[in-house]
């Protein structure tokens, strides 16, 4: 005799239910029938359209049953959250990260009781030295000048906003960061979508200029000087950075969907309302390392000259060769470097970018920190640093590897109320940080949440005085790789300064770096003219069949 599987009980069941409720309506005429007659007809329709789409064989084999996989598929994250993984386990950021900001930005207490829950013999653990001759630190505004030299330097907080763009975030969230950097008296990174007017709440600014040169392009799409010198001109501008690249998804263009350009947002980019916006991979305003460094110059002079940087993730190391060489060559050099780690944020990128494309912060601060000072322009270039930075001691660890500042962009979007839903490419951000949608974003309270910024920034760099007083030091800029220790091994830790090679000042110009291989392969080799590979490494390629 055939025997239905069992894998189509669910069905089965909802017909038969079907049917017996049918006729317990058709001979009673009771309500609770009809109850029964709409739940099983429900359940009856879903599982006949299981059985006969195509889409998902899964379906098709369990009808109904199938719908319970997917439903607890997507709640996953949550349910692991919520119950399963452990205060510091959680990735990109663990609850204990999201806890400190969330009581950082609300001010109350941010003590931990009883004793660190770190496993202080696992290899990679980390820890900063203290003195027996502590300093007091009254004020913890730290605060470094960037563009000394220039007509309008800035002094920056050791801490900002990173770049991200009104469309990325919404409207209250933009206004919100940008009264709590007034308020503290930091700076927040327009990202590349534009300087809308939520931007303007009198906050210092860092204007971002991307490859789709938004706000500041003609009808082709390409840099537009006159409108770049109307608004660089504004008293809230305080910095232009050129972005190059981004960690999370470096070399990666972007399409804005045209239902997504709304008039505000067709406005504030100065592009047409409803048609897809393109952000290419790569700047049409100039294609190689020289014509970059014209570039920096004139918008320099075209901002009546204010700082202008650049910011980057590393990739080719002759690439970021080839930008010093030109420095040098040139006489000139960018203000400010802001180098953005692959472990760094994004509002949606593809999986293998995200994870697989980008030099991690440490190295990609070390490269560049090194270039710097082996090139004889460490004095004259700040170097910033994002990726992940959070904590005190994040930003203590950061400057010791050779940052004059550190930016954070996701460690403000939890001051926000973000709550790591991971949901900012769909639109539906929980907590209206990362959403287009009215409803969502509208709900934020700018004035609340704008004293959460503040706090955030404030107490962080409360925290951050207290540890630089226990090192013996004044000023963050102080700290040096000796002062952080790495445990290796359950018998062996190191101090960043003996386990990081440190390229000694001006050593590039005489060839005295040659015994690192990243320097010895390529810095001779890298051509101020061209981004493109030296020649050895053509003819590696060539060596394989194309
Ligand atoms: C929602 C979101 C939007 C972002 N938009 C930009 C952008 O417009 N331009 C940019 O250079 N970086 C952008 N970033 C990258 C951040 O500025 C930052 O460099 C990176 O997230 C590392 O910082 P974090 O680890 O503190 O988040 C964005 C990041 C996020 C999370």
């Amino acid at each position: 005799m055939y025997r239905l599987p069992s894998r189509y009980g669910a069905y089965a069941i909802s017909l038969a239910g079907l049917v017996v409720c049918l006729l317990g309506l058709a001979l009673l005429h009771a309500w609770p029938w009809g109850l029964g007659v709409l739940a099983f007809g429900l359940l009856a329709a879903l599982g006949t359209h299981d059985l006969f789409q195509h889409h998902h064989t899964v379906s098709r084999n369990y009808p109904i049953l199938a719908h319970l996989r997917y439903w607890l598929e997507s709640i996953g994250p949550e349910i692991r959250q919520y119950f399963i993984q452990s205060d510091t386990e959680e990735r990109p950021f663990s609850r204990e990260q999201r806890s400190l900001v969330y009581r950082r930005a609300k001010n109350t207490i941010d003590k931990q009781p009883f004793g660190s829950q770190r496993d202080m013999q696992a290899p990679g653990y980390e820890w900063m030295n203290h003195s027996l001759a502590p300093t007091r630190i009254e004020d913890h505004d730290f605060r470094i000048v960037i563009g000394a030299d220039r007509p309008r330097p800035y002094s920056a907080s050791v801490f900002n906003i990173s770049a991200m763009s009104f469309g990325a975030l919404s409207a209250n969230a933009i206004r919100a960061l940008n009264e709590g950097a007034r308020e503290g008296g930091f700076y927040h990174d327009t990202g590349e979508g534009g300087l809308s007017p939520h931007h303007r709440q009198g906050g210092d600014l860092v204007w971002e200029l991307g490859s789709g040169y938004f706000g500041c392009r003609d009808a082709e799409g390409r840099f537009d000087p006159e409108r770049f010198a109307e608004t660089a001109g504004l008293e809230a501008v305080k910095m232009i950075e050129i972005k190059l690249s981004q960690g999370a998804k470096p070399g990666h263009g972007g399409v804005l969907p045209g239902p997504k350009v709304t008039p505000e947002i067709a406005a504030t980019r100065g592009v047409p309302e409803g048609l897809d916006v393109i952000s290419p991979a790569a700047h049409s305003a100039f294609s190689t390392p020289r014509e970059m460094i014209a570039f920096i110059q004139r918008l320099r002079e075209l901002s009546g000259g204010k700082p202008v940087g650049i910011k980057l993730a590393i990739g080719h190391p002759w690439e970021w060769f080839a930008m010093v060489k030109a420095m040098r060559e040139e006489g000139d050099h960018p203000d400010f470097v802001v180098v953005d780690g692959g472990q760094g944020g994004t509002g949606a990128a593809p999986l293998e970018f995200v994870n697989r494309l980008g030099m991690p912060l440490t190295e990609a601060l070390l490269l560049v920190h090194n270039t710097l000072v082996g090139a004889g322009l460490r004095d004259k270039v700040r170097v910033g640093a994002a990726g992940k930075v959070i904590s005190a001691f994040d930003i203590a660890r950061t400057m010791a590897l050779g940052a004059d500042w550190c930016n954070a962009a996701r460690g403000y979007m939890f001051a926000l109320g973000c709550i790591q839903a991971q949901s900012c490419h769909t639109d539906r951000c929980p907590s209206g940080v990362a959403t287009q949608n009215p409803q969502r974003g509208g709900r934020l309270d700018v004035p609340l949440k704008a004293e959460r910024v503040r706090h955030f920034h404030a107490n962080t760099l409360k925290a951050l005085a207290e540890m630089l007083a226990a090192a013996g030091l004044n000023h963050p800029g102080e700290l040096g790789p000796e002062h952080v220790i790495r445990r290796i091994s359950r018998h062996e830790v190191r101090n960043l300064a003996t386990l990081f090679d440190f390229v000694p000042p001006n050593a590039l110009l005489s060839g005295g770096a040659a015994q690192h291989p990243v320097f010895r392969d390529y810095w001779e080799l890298a051509d101020p003219d061209s981004f493109a590979p030296p020649a050895s490494v053509w003819q590696l390629r060539q060596s394989k069949l194309v």
